[in-house]
């Protein structure tokens, strides 16, 4: 059979509960196909942090032997980073965060796709009212690798900031920082996902107040110019957030900088029913990176309850952009469907109408869709 190597990156909290789930489902792709998955462990975030320090050596978020598995691979797969134990806000501390920034920007992942689709089974999940979510189909298009993200972060004692009080303290900077390429880039992509698919992009910033943002509507427009069939309209980013609760079937492409879209994407998640429902696939020029738009849930991690959807569907997604594999993610997406017509949910998205005993674990519902798949 025809072999692929995925980098499993299990990282923490809910992160091994739900990458197993995503194993299980890629083995019976597999099978279904002659292909072989062959996956392999790497270490990331607190739990790359915990084994470094225990080693005694350079503590790292993201050890090199991690990125080099990445590059290696045909794919990496990951799943969440963070959590309590290293929320550690002194400066220069190591933080599990950090290990996903830098696999992000090491692998040049500029783009990142965050599909907002909608189960017709999950309508009643969601906290907006059934008819708001008639039509909902959207594909939110993320700058990954710039903005403030990647601009410089500092800390400094004895200045006084603007705004203060005259008196001599702390004082912080991030900044925003974006060139034309990187804007050019994402528009780009995000007009062609526009003209297959219903071409509209909606364009998001806050222009009326960033130099960033009036740079990135103008480039907006000149990359929008290249495709006659798209219609390219602009939002403030305050007023979108409302847009998304109040009318979400206005949208069809959404791009957006780094800090508006990890904000409107857990936003626009609520749609679906669940944060624990949007994937995500975050793209470069050579290997991509296929991983869950929400976190590690330390508040229900060890409890085998979380959701493994976000992170099944990314497998999709991973089938879908990285391995060519199109029928086998059609599949699984049906098998996912499937499975929510029949009513299984777990408890993130179950509602008053779920039967208890359709209430399931997180183990019990990558079987289900593994079942599924046939
Ligand atoms: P979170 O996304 O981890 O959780 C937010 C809420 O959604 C919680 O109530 C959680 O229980 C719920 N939730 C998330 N995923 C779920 C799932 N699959 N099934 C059921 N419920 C789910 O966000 P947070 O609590 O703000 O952050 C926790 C940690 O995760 C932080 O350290 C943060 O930095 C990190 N984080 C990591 C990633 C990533 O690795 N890609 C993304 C977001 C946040
Ligand atoms: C996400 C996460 C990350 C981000 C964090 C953990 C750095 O929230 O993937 O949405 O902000 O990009
Ligand atoms: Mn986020």
């Amino acid at each position: 059979p025809r072999t692929y190597r995925i980098c499993t990156l299990p990282g923490d909290g809910i992160g091994p509960e739900i990458i197993a789930e995503a194993k299980k489902v890629l083995a019976a792709v597999g099978a279904r196909h002659d292909v072989e998955f062959v996956c392999t462990d790497q270490l990331i975030g607190g739990a790359a942090i915990d084994a470094t320090t225990e080693a005694g050596g350079p503590v790292s978020a993201l050890p090199d032997t991690t990125l080099e598995a990445a590059r290696a691979s045909d794919a990496v797969l990951l799943a969440a980073v963070g959590g309590p134990k290293w929320t550690n806000t002194n400066a220069g501390a190591i933080r599990p965060e950090q290990g996903l920034l830098a696999i992000r920007k090491e692998l040049g992942l500029y783009l990142n796709l965050r599909p907002v689709r909608m189960f017709r089974a999950l309508v009643g999940a969601s906290s907006l009212k059934p008819e708001l979510l008639e039509g909902v189909d959207l594909l939110i298009v993320r700058e990954l690798t710039g903005g403030l993200y990647f601009g410089a972060h500092e800390r400094e004692w004895g200045v006084e900031g603007a705004g203060g009080n005259g008196a001599r303290g702390e004082f912080a900077r991030d900044t925003m920082e974006y060139s034309e390429y990187e804007v050019e880039r994402v528009v780009r992509w995000a007009c062609q996902a526009a003209s297959r698919r219903r071409g509209r992009v909606c364009s998001v910033d806050k222009a009326n107040v960033l130099e960033t943002s009036r740079m990135w509507r103008e480039v907006a427009h000149a990359v929008g110019a290249e495709f006659p069939e798209v219609t390219i309209e602009d939002m403030y980013v305050d007023n979108a957030s409302m847009q998304l609760v109040a009318n979400p079937a206005q949208f069809d492409v959404l791009v957006t900088e780094n800090t508006f879209g990890d904000i409107l994407s857990d936003e626009a998640s609520m749609l679906t029913g669940s944060l624990g429902m949007l994937a995500s696939a975050s793209l470069g020029d050579g290997v991509a990176l296929y991983e869950p738009s929400h976190g590690s849930a330390p508040d229900i991690a060890g409890r085998g309850i979380a959701n493994p959807i976000a992170q099944v569907l990314s497998v999709e997604l991973m089938l879908r952009y990285s391995l060519g594999m199109d029928e086998a993610a059609d599949e699984l997406s049906a098998a996912v469907t499937r499975v929510l017509d029949e009513g299984w949910r777990t408890v993130d998205i179950a509602d008053e109408l779920t039967a208890a005993d359709r209430v399931l674990g997180t183990s019990a519902m990558g079987d289900k869709i593994v079942e599924a798949l046939g």
